[in-house]
């Protein structure tokens, strides 16, 4: 189903757009297509995504600076957008995060991760979702959340409460907007290196090493492999999948969860060792 013109005609706007795994998406729309709006706070950033975007791509893309926590810079945003044309696809994937203390936290801190990510794309879906009402027109929202959106996560905590926001707003907007041909979908994705991640998440070298090789797969994820999962779930081929969460991790997060994972320390020998007591 990947054809070249698969997304052809499909106006896109990605938040946080500019770079990590937003880049990535996008430039596969594009490879395929698609015609680009892309969202964030630093105008240099994204003026050098469209740029790159374009020269590699041939593709049409623009730009707006724009901080997603201001709800009426985003329906500013979208006006704009819209005097051009109506929007088709609204990935939200801007996000906020670092590792804390949960005792530690200030509430600014809590509000900073919140705002971006919980209420940022509330106000994007919203701002998106009414249009297309107003205008009877199909619609389409893919949010990129986590695995600890279910599992919860220590040392993460207002991602963890955000993400689980916005899995919930997937799921009961597919129900409330289903009817009204608006369908939305979330990508749970594990570890995928990205500056903005690594430098925030995984600062310490051995750190890292452990997170990217933890998944059973023994690897992190390829941004192309999300990018494909990303055109997966937006095209109309799947236009019948709604309200879903697709996870892309290589069985981490299942690895975490079941209880015998942990044995995976132990060599052929020592199973053979264990074999007469653990008849
Ligand atoms: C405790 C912290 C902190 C930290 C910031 N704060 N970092 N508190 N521990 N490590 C506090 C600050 O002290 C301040 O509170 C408040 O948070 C707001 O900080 P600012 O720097 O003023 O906020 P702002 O400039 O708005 O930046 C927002 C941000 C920043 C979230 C803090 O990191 C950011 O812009 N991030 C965008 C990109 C990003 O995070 N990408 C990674 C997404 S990765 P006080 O009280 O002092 O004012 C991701 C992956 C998930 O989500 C899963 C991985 C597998
Ligand atoms: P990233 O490169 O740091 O991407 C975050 C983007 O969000 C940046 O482009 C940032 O641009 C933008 N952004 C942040 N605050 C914003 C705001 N207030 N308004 C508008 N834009 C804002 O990180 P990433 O790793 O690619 O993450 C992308 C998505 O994947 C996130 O939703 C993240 O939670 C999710 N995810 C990533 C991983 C991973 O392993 N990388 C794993 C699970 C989930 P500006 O700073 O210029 O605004």
């Amino acid at each position: 189903m990947f054809r070249d013109d698969l997304l052809k005609g499909k106006k896109i706007l990605i938040t946080g757009g500019g770079t990590g795994l937003g880049k990535a998406m996008g430039r596969r729309y594009l490879e395929l297509g698609a015609e680009l709006v892309i969202f964030g706070r630093r105008e240099e950033v994204l003026a050098e995504t469209a740029r790159e975007h374009s020269a590699e791509t041939g593709g049409t893309v623009s730009y707006h600076r724009c901080d997603i926590r201001d709800p009426q810079a985003v329906d500013d945003m979208m006006e704009a957008i819209w005097a051009e044309g109506p929007l088709d696809i609204l990935v939200n994937n801007a996000a906020g995060n670092f590792l804390a203390k949960a005792e530690e936290l200030s509430p600014n801190a809590i509000n900073a991760v919140l705002g971006i990510v919980l209420q940022g794309s509330a106000y994007c879906t919203l701002a998106a979702g009414k249009r297309w009402i107003a205008a009877g027109r199909e619609g389409n929202v893919l949010s990129i959340v986590t695995t600890y959106a279910w599992t919860g996560s220590a040392y993460v905590l207002p991602s963890a409460m955000a993400k689980a926001g916005v899995l919930a707003m997937t799921q009961s907007l597919a129900v409330e907007w289903g009817p009204k041909g608006i369908r939305l979908n979330a990508i749970a994705p594990g570890p995928f290196p990205t500056e903005g991640a690594w430098s925030r998440l995984v600062p310490n070298k051995d750190l890292a090493e452990e997170f990217e090789t933890r998944p059973p797969l023994g690897r992190p994820g390829r941004h192309d492999e999300l990018a494909q999962l990303a055109v997966f779930l937006v095209a109309d081929e799947c236009g019948y999948i709604n309200g879903e969460c697709v996870t892309i991790d290589g069985g981490d997060w299942l690895k975490g969860a079941g209880q015998f994972s942990f044995l995976h320390r132990m060599s052929d020998a020592d199973w053979d060792k264990m074999r007469p007591k653990r008849k």
